[in-house]
């Protein structure tokens, strides 16, 4: 489907829809509605349901999400995060100046500086996209962060955080005491993040306010046991960075082995890269063969990162690859520049003994991001029918319990969606139109468990007397069973996996 397609389908079911609509919306920002408010959680609570099982030290915090200026100015943000911002001198209207050139240049702009953009736009005269002048001036870096006066007298500034992983620095060395005094150490937050985006775009890809769900395990760079053994022939669809400088653009097939032995990727990186992937493939069901693990080479990637992949899935609304998630090693870059910044000595001893300063692995996802490209990998038109193809334990709503006529069977569904609650399934009822239109309803909206209420369900005399349909989205079939049946047929579907791990791990 079409990003437009998509996004009016998504709007017209209450998924989403632009802030402020009534006020012809507010540009970057969108609301989530019942079915996208509860897909959303699903996500959240899969990620944490697997990032968290890799291990018992990984926690989940609620920080805070504005910050003040001295935690940015040593997090390198204040100077750092940017992006290349060009006016055009007769219109006088602000574009993004790599979005600009990206048009002109099918290869990318990754990894130019500004003034290698500036120094290209006024080459090739590049008209400006609002009044097609060739006046656009010489690009200037422009800062992201939403700037908040802080106080009464609004002397002092903060900033609502760009990203989730600062807080999680600014949390260790509490973790640390309040925990077990044990590398590594992961802690998660789900949160906003909020970005003043030059040029918001392609709905929930460039949003000025989105969720992340991000993991920062802090490790002993000399040490990090991990059952890699276990993974070990396990491939990975990689592009790396120094193949595509040698033009060669082919995602290939390596095992993990290979990464570590030849590739020069440290153990720890290549495990986490892996249980990544698995998350995107086995947890969230992204389509293996539209899954690639695209390397940033140093001129490409973030500023605070060693080593950096992003987890691209190919998106037919959106038109090829698109970021969906990354792992970055960040070295001990955060907690060094926040020692610095604070004054404050970050450096631990672990049992083990010796005095270090951990090093951060980050595994993030844009949980926005993630549902659109649900969305645009599950919702298959087939015919007169569209179905959301979602995993059981991501649908908003699992179960519809239909009475199939309202007035007979009316007060059985309501038992049923009672009996199905207190065991802990999510229900809905739902009693207007005919089956099929219910049938359509369900399917769009992802439900891939509907109960049927019948005359045979009611009637004392019939041998399927106290017996449901169940019609399962995926293959349409039908079968008759007990509630309790149905429920236990259920319930562990609805349960999001978890890693399994060998027990030595
Ligand atoms: N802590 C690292 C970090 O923030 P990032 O690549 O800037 O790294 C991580 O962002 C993820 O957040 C991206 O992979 C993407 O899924 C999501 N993301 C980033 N900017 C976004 C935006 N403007 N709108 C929606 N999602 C965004």
């Amino acid at each position: 489907m079409k990003s437009e397609e998509l996004f009016a389908l998504l709007r017209r079911r209450g998924v989403l829809w632009p802030s402020a609509e009534i006020y012809g919306g507010a540009q970057g920002l969108y609301d989530y509605g019942p079915l996208g408010a509860a897909l959303k959680r699903r996500i959240e609570e899969a990620w944490q349901s697997w990032f968290l099982g890799l291990s018992d030290d990984y926690y989940r915090i609620e920080p805070a999400e504005i910050l003040p200026e001295a935690v940015w100015r040593a997090s390198g943000h204040l100077e750092n995060f940017t992006d290349p911002e060009v006016t055009c001198e007769n219109c006088h209207r602000a574009f993004r100046a790599d979005t600009v050139l990206e048009k002109l240049r099918p290869e990318g702009v990754d990894g130019l500086s500004t003034a290698q953009i500036g120094a290209i736009l006024t080459e090739c005269a590049v008209k400006c996209p609002s009044c097609g002048q060739a006046k656009l001036a010489m690009p200037a870096p422009f800062n992201m962060m939403f700037r908040v006066d802080w106080g009464v007298t609004g002397g002092e500034r903060a900033y609502l955080q760009p990203e989730t992983a600062q807080a999680s620095y600014l949390a260790f060395p509490r973790m640390w005491d309040v925990g077990r005094r044990a590398l590594p150490l992961g802690i998660a937050v789900i949160g906003h993040a909020y970005r003043n985006e030059i040029a918001p775009r392609q709905v929930l890809f460039r949003m000025r306010a989105f969720t992340q769900a991000e993991l920062q395990i802090f490790f002993d760079p000399t040490s990090f046991p991990l059952p890699f053994a276990s993974v070990a022939e396990e491939p990975l669809p990689v592009l790396r960075a120094s193949d595509r400088e040698r033009g060669e653009l082919e995602t290939r097939s390596v095992p993990a082995r290979s990464l570590v032995e030849s590739g020069g990727l440290p153990e720890f990186y290549v495990y986490h890269l892996l249980q990544t992937l698995r998350f995107y493939r086995d947890v969230l069901g992204f389509d293996p063969a539209s899954i690639r693990l695209y390397e940033k080479s140093e001129k490409e990637r973030a500023f605070y990162n060693r080593i950096q992949f992003d987890v691209e899935v190919r998106l037919e609304s959106l038109g090829g690859y698109k970021e969906l998630g990354a792992v970055h090693y960040r070295g001990d870059y955060d907690l060094g520049r926040h020692g610095q910044g604070s004054g404050k000595d970050l450096s631990v001893v672990p049992a083990s003994g010796g005095r270090v300063l951990p090093h951060v692995l980050e595994l993030t996802f844009g949980v926005d991001r993630n549902l659109w490209a649900l969305a645009d990998q599950g919702l298959v038109v087939e015919g007169e029918r569209t179905a959301w193809h979602l995993p059981p334990y991501l649908a908003p709503v699992p179960v519809a319990v239909f009475p199939l006529l309202r007035k007979e069977h009316g007060a059985e569904a309501d038992r049923l969606v009672e009996l199905l609650r207190e065991a802990g399934v999510p229900a809905v009822t739902d009693g207007a139109g005919s089956i099929g239109k219910r049938y359509a309803r369900m399917d769009e909206a992802g439900t891939p468990f509907c109960l049927t209420v019948d005359g045979e369900t009611v009637d004392p005399h019939h041998p399927n007397h106290g017996t449901v349909t169940l019609r399962e989205r995926d293959s349409r079939a039908q079968v008759r069973l007990s509630p309790a049946a149905a429920i236990d047929r259920i319930r562990p579907m609805l349960r999001p996996p978890r890693p399994r791990l060998p027990a030595s791990a």
